[in-house]
């Protein structure tokens, strides 16, 4: 009788140890699958990195802080690297540099609060949208422009090659637009009075106002567009491959989770 009995428990105990087992094994195949298949075969990576570019003068989508670059767009990306498996590269240049790098495949990516619009979709193939940008106009307080009508005949500052660029020079002209390395040196022409007015995205326009004294957004917005990443013309494989990871992170919260955390409702 004893002896049937510790029988029976060494087979129970055999058992139990057999589905910890099998079931440790299934998860550890089922794993990399749910990860993303692409893992592994992403041939258009250098070295498991995922190089992307962007310009740091941007909060709060991307800025330095100390020697890191920070924000939105580093943080999503972050994530995204590691749903891939890759190492997340992160590469200041200017604006402008940044689809032609892509182009040419000196960057994977291109990341940068950037909007999706007709001309730049001709030289480079977009992500799903993750996040909804607003061009604003910041004007001086007590200065010349006090809502888009006034805007007619006045000097522009813009940052070069930005759909503020691109909509201002459309709507007043190539001659009322004044281009700048980055909204930074926008923001000082304006202080002090070679531009009448800026037009830039609207998260980036609440940071310059708030640290910048005498200096006011208009109520009226300018344009609403949509953010999203930038990739090099046909390169399916790796856009696809971010682009899954970017609406499993919309679709997990994730993405609005870090806007939140930078944009307070
Ligand atoms: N959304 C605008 C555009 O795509 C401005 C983006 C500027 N981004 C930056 N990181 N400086 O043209």
């Amino acid at each position: 009788m004893k002896k049937s009995f510790k029988i029976l428990a060494v087979v129970l105990a055999l058992v139990l140890v057999g589905t910890v087992f099998a079931a440790c094994g299934k998860k550890a195949e089922k794993e990399p699958e749910s990860k993303s298949n692409t893992e592994t075969s992403l041939k258009t990576v250098t070295n498991g990195k995922l190089t992307m570019a962007t310009e740091s003068t941007f909060p709060p989508y991307e800025y330095m802080e100390g020697k890191d670059i920070v924000g939105i767009d580093v943080e999503i990306a972050q994530l995204i690297a590691k749903k891939l498996g890759l190492e997340l590269v992160v590469v200041d240049t200017e604006f402008k540099s940044i689809i032609p790098g892509v182009q040419s495949g000196k960057y994977d990516m291109g990341m940068a609060g950037m909007t999706v619009d007709a001309e730049r979709l001709k030289d480079a193939d977009f992500s799903s949208s993750y996040a909804k940008g607003v061009q604003v106009v910041i004007v001086k307080d007590g200065g010349a422009v006090n809502s888009i009508d006034d805007i007619k005949g006045k000097k522009i500052g813009v940052q070069e090659a930005t759909t503020g660029d691109i909509y201002a020079s459309d709507d007043f002209g190539e001659d009322a637009v004044i281009r700048y390395e980055n909204g930074a040196v926008a923001i000082e022409a304006l202080k002090s009075g070679k531009v009448d007015c800026v037009i830039i995205d609207k998260e980036p326009a609440k940071s310059f106002v708030a640290a910048n004294e005498g200096l006011k957004i208009l109520d009226t917005s300018y344009a609403d567009e949509d953010y999203a990443i930038c990739f090099k013309k046909g390169n399916a494989e790796l856009k696809n491959a971010v682009d899954k990871a970017l609406v499993e992170l919309i679709n997990e919260g994730e993405v609005k989770k870090i806007i939140d955390k930078y944009i307070p409702a």
